[in-house]
């Protein structure tokens, strides 16, 4: 909270990821373990430490302040903050400004900085996941809320062929497709997500951006059985026991990933801007993997 912002004394070089809730983040352990990494060759980094603060969405500009204040060095943003942070920005990431949100902050020479790597996360887990990133695909991104225009804008900016966003209500998805059509030879659309799966090519990569599989009793984003054959299907939700998505789909042969891929390399990405290392990937899937279990 704010109250417990204003007493908080740093030591060495604080970092953190700031939101409402955040009690069950795992980012601390997955950046702690990539700074004990990075302080095996350069001890200053020993210094470095990843906190998680809990701040209401009113409270985010008071907070900023303190940030700036107590020497952070940068902050992940998540829920419900990366889009209302836009306007106590210095200077915006133009990948950041199309996505319409920044989850990474930087406090540099009395300037805040937004930038945002959950694209980078999408590029990197897919290509992890499926040998092959983002460009030249077909790709299917169910749901059009700020992790559907993320991986939307990463697309475009990847080279993806083609773009299909579906969602409940088709107003959200068509507002996304807009912004992002103009100045690119991408094929971008909107469509209902009850009739996506007839619009689908097979060997189309299909991304779960809704926030359907959080809790085992939630409907399908969309029939498995529909879709054409040779699919991907990637869900950005990380659950280790897997999404009834995705267990329908392994089911039935598909090849299938979730999100943890993402969750590691955002986090990669935001410590390499900070830090301006290379960060270990396989230290933060571990990491990632041990307070999962
Ligand atoms: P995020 O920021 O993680 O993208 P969000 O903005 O809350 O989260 O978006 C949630 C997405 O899940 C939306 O696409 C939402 O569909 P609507 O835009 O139609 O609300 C989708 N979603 C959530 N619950 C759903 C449900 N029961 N059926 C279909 N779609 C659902």
């Amino acid at each position: 909270t704010l109250e417990s912002l204003r007493e908080f004394q740093p030591e060495g070089v604080p970092l953190g990821v700031v939101g409402w809730p955040v009690r069950h983040s795992i980012s601390p352990p997955m950046h702690r373990a990539a700074l004990e990494v990075l302080a095996q060759s350069d001890p200053a980094f020993a210094e470095w430490h990843y906190g998680a603060y809990e701040l209401r969405p009113e409270e985010l500009p008071e907070g900023v302040q303190y940030f700036r204040e107590k020497g952070f060095r940068g902050i992940n943003l998540t829920v419900p903050h990366k889009v209302e942070v836009l306007p106590l920005l210095d200077e915006i990431d133009p990948v950041a400004e199309r996505m319409g949100a920044v989850n990474t902050l930087v406090f540099e020479d009395g300037k805040l900085s937004g930038f945002n790597s959950d694209g980078y996360g999408i590029e990197h887990a897919v290509e992890e996941a499926f040998g092959q990133g983002l460009a030249g695909r077909s790709i299917l991104i169910l749901g059009a809320g700020g992790a559907s225009r993320a991986a939307a804008a990463q697309c475009v900016e990847s080279g993806a062929n083609s773009v299909l966003i579906a969602n409940r209500t088709v107003a959200k998805a068509q507002t996304i497709a807009e912004a992002l059509a103009t100045g690119t030879s991408c094929e971008i659309r909107a469509v209902s997500i009850d009739a996506a799966a007839d619009e689908v090519a097979p060997g189309t990569l299909v991304i779960n951006a809704t926030s359907l599989g959080l809790a085992e009793e939630d409907p399908m984003p969309i029939e498995v059985s529909d879709l054409p054959e040779q699919c991907l299907l990637y869900d950005m939700i990380y659950n280790p026991e897997q999404t009834p998505f995705l267990r329908e789909g392994m089911l039935r042969g598909y090849p299938i990933s979730n999100g943890l891929g993402m969750l590691v390399h955002q986090g990669v990405r935001s410590l390499e801007i900070w830090s301006g290392r290379e960060v270990s990937a396989r230290a933060m899937r571990s990491a990632c993997e041990a307070t999962l279990a």
